[in-house]
């Protein structure tokens, strides 16, 4: 079965280990299933005036069908101050507008969370702070397995990539069992 999912990472950071998290993510994907990371860069600071002078920017309409003919979201995830990061917070609250198109885009679509920091509790509070987030939008959380990555200032080559065995090895059983998950979902639907 051919699977498509969308990455966002919460980090507009050039060598974001969020990010990196999801480039590693693409190479450990099952077979058949593709990730198509999508940056939040372009995504403007929401001002209720803007929608309702210019309606939907352009950046924000693109991310949403992106997002809403995915089979699936993978949202990798820092933690800012014990909590989610403002900025992805800011593109998810874009994505949700107009309210009667969050059905559309989130409602049933399964996502799954995923984080990495330097720190030592690996993202634990700001994955939990999603979830209200997550179950607000109607969202299918994947709640199957739990991918916490810290001290991740030691675990990637100078060029970005993973080179961490023992994580590689969770992000790849993390990849699998969330799959299964959204393919049981396609076929349920
Ligand atoms: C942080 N960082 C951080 N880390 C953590 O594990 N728990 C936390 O509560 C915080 N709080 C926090 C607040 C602010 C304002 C900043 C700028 C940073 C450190 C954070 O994990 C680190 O900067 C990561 O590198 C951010 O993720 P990316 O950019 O590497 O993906």
């Amino acid at each position: 079965m051919k699977t498509t999912l969308v990455g966002l990472s919460g980090s507009l950071r050039r060598d974001s280990f969020n990010t990196r998290l999801l480039h590693a993510s693409q190479r450990l994907c099952p077979d058949g299933t593709t990730l198509d990371i999508q940056s939040i860069e372009s995504v403007p600071l929401y001002n209720f005036d803007v929608e309702n002078a210019d309606g939907i920017p352009t950046a924000v309409t693109d991310l949403k069908e992106k997002i809403a003919s995915a089979d699936g979201l993978l949202i990798a995830t820092p933690e800012y101050n014990n909590s989610i990061p403002g900025v992805l917070k800011n593109a998810i609250d874009w994505l949700s507008r107009p309210a009667d198109d969050i059905s559309r885009v989130f409602g049933e679509q399964p996502v799954a969370i995923i984080g990495a920091t330097p720190g030592g509790f690996g993202t634990m509070l700001a994955q939990n702070a999603w979830l209200p987030i997550m179950r607000t939008l109607g969202t299918r959380m994947w709640t199957g397995g739990r991918l916490m990555v810290p001290h991740a200032g030691q675990l990637f080559d100078d060029a970005g990539n993973l080179n961490d065995g023992t994580i590689e090895k969770r992000l790849e059983s993390f990849l699998a069992g969330f799959v299964e998950f959204v393919e049981a979902t396609k076929v349920e639907q």
